[in-house]
C-alpha cells in the first residue's frame, strides 16, 4: 500500500513561561457590559474581555531575554546606556543615522507633522492612519489619498493592496505644485486598508518620482517587519533575503522614518522618530524636549528602551515574523469555511471582517462595523475594533461624516499571546454571529468627542 504523505504543520517558535488568568463571563453580564460602554469596544474594561483582539499595539508578550533586560535600564537622566544601545540598533536595522526616541507612534508624527508641515501644504499617502493624518491636519496640512484603488476593495486579491498609484500622486504634484508638498506619506503594511504591504518595486518607483520633483519621502514602519515579510514571500527576487536585509532596503528609499515600538517590536510601550536628515534631526531632538522630555529618553524609562533594543533584534527573525502572520491566515482560514465576508488577502497584523457584507441590511451612516464589533463581544467576550465610518471621523472642511469605501471590523493579533484554541473558540463565535447577522440592528451616536472619535465616542441601539 502507497504510504499517504503526512503534511507537517509549523508551530510557534517559543514557548510560554508566564500565563495571566482570564475569564469567560455570561452573555447577559456582557450585554450589561457593553451597554455600560455605550456600545463602544474602546470603552470596556479589559476585566469583562475574554479574548481581547482590540489592538497588537503594547499588548504583546515581551521575551525572557526582553524581560532580562528590562532589569538592567539605566535610569539616568540624561544619557543613558539603553538610548545608545537602542540608537545602535537603529542605526542597524532601519539603517537611519539619526534617532530621537518618544513615548509612542504618534508623539513621533506630532514631531515630524510639525517639523515639515506648513498651513495649506499637502501630504498624501497610501490610505490614511487615523493619528497619522489627525497630526497631518493638525499642522495645516490635507491629506490626499494615492494609494492604488484595489486597496478600496475588500474582495480585490491584489497581493500588495499598499502600492502607490503613480498617476494619482503624479497628478496631485501636478495639480498642487511640488512646493506644497512636504512629503510623501508611506506605510508599509496599510494598517487601515487590511494590513496590506506594498512591494519593494512600487516603493522604488514612488521613490524615483519623489526624487524627479524633489519631494521627501517618508515612512511609517510601525509594521515593516510584517511588510518585508511579505515582501520575501510574494516578491520575485527576494524569496532568499533575510528579514532583516529587506528591511534595510525598504528603509533606504526614504529621508527619515516613524514607528509604533507597540507593534513590531512587541513592547508595551514605546516609539520613534529616525532619519538621515540632520537638519529634522536637530529640529526634532530639540522638540523632542519640549513635549515628550530629554531626547536620550523621550517620555520612556531606560528599561524601555532596552526591551525595544532588543525587540528590535527578535522582530527579523524569520520564524517570529513566519509564526505572527501564520497565526493571522489561520484564523482568516477557518473563517473562510463559514463563508464569513473578510477583506483580502489576509493581513500582517489582522483578521478585517466586511461589515458591509456582513450586515448588508444596515446603512453606512448607522454605524454597521460599529454594531458588528459589539455582536461579537456580547456573543463571546472576544473583542475586535470598528475600522469603518466612526473611525473615519469627519471631513474637517465640510463637517460631514467621511464614507469610507472600507466598513471592517478589525480582530488585531497580539504577538506571542493567544493560542490555537483561542482562536477556534473566536471563529466560532464569530460564525454564530453570523448565522443570526439579520436580526443585529444598526446604532446611533449619541457623543461625539471632536478628535479621534471612535475612542471615545458612545452609542444607543435603534
Ligand atoms: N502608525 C500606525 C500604522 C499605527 O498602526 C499606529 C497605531 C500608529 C502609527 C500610532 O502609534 O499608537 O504608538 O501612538 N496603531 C494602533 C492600532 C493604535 O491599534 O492600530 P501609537
Amino acid at each position: 500500500m502507497a504510504k499517504k504523505i503526512i503534511k507537517r504543520s509549523w508551530a510557534e517558535p517559543f514557548k510560554i513561561k508566564v500565563v495571566e488568568p482570564i475569564k469567560m463571563t455570561t452573555r447577559e453580564y456582557r450585554e450589561k457590559c457593553a451597554k455600560e460602554a455605550g456600545y463602544n469596544t474602546f470603552l470596556l474594561k479589559s476585566a469583562d474581555v475574554y479574548i481581547d483582539l482590540l489592538t497588537d499595539s503594547g499588548t504583546n508578550a515581551m521575551s525572557d531575554y526582553q524581560w532580562a533586560g528590562m532589569m538592567i535600564g539605566d535610569e539616568a537622566y540624561a544619557g543613558s546606556r539603553n538610548f545608545y544601545y537602542l540608537w545602535d540598533n537603529v542605526k542597524k536595522y532601519y539603517g537611519m543615522p539619526y534617532f530621537v526616541p518618544t513615548h509612542q507612534g504618534r508623539a513621533a508624527e506630532h514631531l515630524i507633522s510639525k517639523i515639515m508641515i506648513k498651513p495649506g501644504d499637502y501630504i498624501p499617502g497610501n490610505m490614511y492612519f487615523t493619528t497619522t493624518r489627525l497630526h497631518q491636519e493638525l499642522a495645516g496640512g490635507t491629506f490626499v489619498d494615492v494609494i492604488i484603488d484595489e486597496a478600496h476593495i475588500p474582495q480585490n486579491k491584489h497581493p500588495f493592496k499598499g502600492n502607490v498609484d503613480l498617476q494619482k500622486l503624479e497628478d496631485l504634484i501636478k495639480k498642487v505644485g511640488a512646493k506644497k508638498i512636504p512629503y510623501v506619506s508611506i506605510a508599509g503594511p496599510v494598517n487601515m486598508a487590511g494590513g496590506q504591504p506594498i512591494s519593494m518595486q512600487n516603493l522604488k518607483e514612488v521613490s524615483k518620482l519623489c526624487d524627479k520633483y524633489g519631494i521627501k519621502l517618508w515612512f511609517d514602519a510601525t509594521r515593516a517587519t510584517e511588510n518585508a515579510y511579505f515582501i520575501k514571500v510574494r516578491e520575485k527576487g527576494y524569496e532568499n533575503k533575510s528579514i532583516a536585509l529587506i528591511l534595510k532596503e525598504m528603509c533606504s528609499y526614504f529621508d527619515g522614518l516613524w514607528v509604533s515600538a507597540k507593534k513590531d517590536l512587541m513592547v508595551n510601550i514605546g516609539g520613534f522618530l529616525a532619519t538621515r536628515n540632520k537638519k529634522v534631526y536637530e529640529e526634532a531632538r530639540n522638540m523632542v524636549v519640549v513635549y515628550e522630555g530629554l531626547h536620550t529618553y523621550g517620555g520612556l524609562a531606560g528599561r524601555d528602551m532596552e526591551a525595544m533594543a532588543r525587540g528590535i533584534e527578535e522582530m527579523v527573525e524569520f520564524d517570529n515574523i513566519k509564526a505572527r502572520v501564520g497565526q493571522v491566515e489561520y484564523c482568516g482560514k477557518q473563517l473562510e469555511k463559514y463563508g464569513i465576508p473578510m477583506v483580502y488577502p489576509f493581513g500582517g497584523h489582522a483578521i478585517f471582517l466586511d461589515a458591509k457584507k456582513f450586515l448588508p441590511h444596515l446603512r453606512q451612516d448607522v454605524f454597521p462595523a460599529q454594531a458588528l464589533a459589539n455582536e461579537i463581544y456580547v456573543d463571546s467576550g472576544v473583542r475586535g475594533m470598528e475600522r469603518g465610518i466612526v473611525s473615519a471621523g469627519r471631513d474637517p472642511k465640510t463637517g460631514q461624516h467621511r464614507y469610507p469605501k472600507l466598513e471592517l471590523v478589525r480582530l488585531t493579533f497580539p504577538r506571542r499571546v493567544y493560542t490555537q484554541a483561542h482562536i477556534d473558540v473566536m471563529v466560532e463565535s464569530i460564525a454564530t454571529v453570523f448565522q443570526n447577522r439579520k436580526q443585529i440592528k444598526g446604532l446611533k451616536m449619541v457623543y461625539e468627542p471632536k478628535y479621534l472619535r471612535f475612542f471615545q465616542a458612545r452609542f444607543s441601539k435603534l
